[in-house]
């Protein structure tokens, strides 16, 4: 049991995994990344994450020069050997190793690096309770500067909005784009529920295309809520009857508050645990 990784298909415990400080991964954060979760012990909807994964590094100009039966074949290895009962999972493709300098040329990779952990559920509470969110004000990247659609292991943006939000008691922030509109979470994507039906910024307000939103929206259908993507302000959040973010590791997780503003009646409504519920019903089925 543990944390262990693989690195170009080496597996290791992590402590003794090595990656070049010459990797364009480290002297410029030249990578790109996916985080997921097993449930019953099999990753969830791998698929999707090695598509985005593609698609991120596609953005950058480089790939994998492998298929998808690769990456399967070394997360299982990785899985065995890790042991976890649940794992986290983090999978990281670098540029690969160069001589610190933008002669792309140089450069030889990819490197491929996956880690896996024992995953950590977020605290009861946080579902029973809802959590604290707050908006930051740093704005999210503009898609004309550092698309949020490719998700890349440049996080300062990210970074920036978590411990300003942290510093204000809040666990997760959500970002604004550069028009003021709501963008996403951190780490998360964000809904609002209003008169029971549930909303959620479209992808053009400049974010990441998650795989857990995808999915609520989805599900949202099958259990008769609307679901539409619609442009939201920080107003429609604090008027919502509910807000909720969503992501791998934190699924489906109810506000409690924003900026220390209760949210609705200030405890989790009636639809994100419905939803929740559906969702984990869902990743049982289909972790591969
Ligand atoms: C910026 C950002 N938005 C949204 C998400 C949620 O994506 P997913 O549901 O694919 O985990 C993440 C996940 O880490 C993220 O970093």
């Amino acid at each position: 049991m543990g944390l262990f990784a693989s690195v170009n298909g080496n597996v290791v415990p992590a402590e003794q995994a090595c990656v070049s400080v010459l990797d364009n991964g480290f002297t410029f954060g030249d990578a790109v990344y996916e985080t997921l979760r097993t449930y019953g012990g099999r990753p969830f909807h791998l698929d999707r994450h090695l598509e985005r994964l593609r698609a991120s590094s596609a953005r950058l100009g480089f790939g994998a020069p492998f298929g998808d039966e690769v990456f399967t074949r070394r997360l299982d290895e990785l899985l065995a050997r890790a042991g976890n009962e649940e794992s986290y999972i983090r999978i990281i493709l670098t540029r690969g190793e160069g001589d610190i300098s933008y002669r792309f040329d140089r450069v030889k990779g990819p490197t491929l690096v996956m880690v896996v952990k024992p995953f950590e559920p977020p605290p009861e509470r946080d579902y029973a309770e809802g959590i604290a969110l707050g908006i930051a004000g740093v704005r999210r990247n503009h898609p004309r500067a550092l698309d949020p659609a490719i998700k890349s292991c440049n996080l300062l943006n990210n970074i920036l909005a978590v411990r300003e939000a942290q510093g204000r008691g809040a666990v997760e922030a959500i970002l604004l784009n550069d028009a003021g509109e709501v963008a996403e979470g951190a780490s998360s994507n964000v809904f609002v529920v209003k008169n029971g039906a549930v909303a959620t910024p479209p992808l053009a307000a400049g974010i990441l295309s998650g795989i857990t939103r995808r999915v609520v929206i989805d599900l949202c259908r099958g259990l008769g809520i609307p679901a539409r993507e619609d442009t939201l302000l920080a107003a429609d959040l604090l008027a919502a009857d509910e807000v909720f973010i969503t992501s791998t590791t934190k699924e489906v997780a109810p506000a409690r508050t924003i900026d220390g503003k209760p949210i609705g009646a200030g405890k989790p409504g009636p639809v994100a645990p419905r939803i929740l519920q559906a969702y984990r019903e869902y990743a049982r089925r289909h972790a591969r």
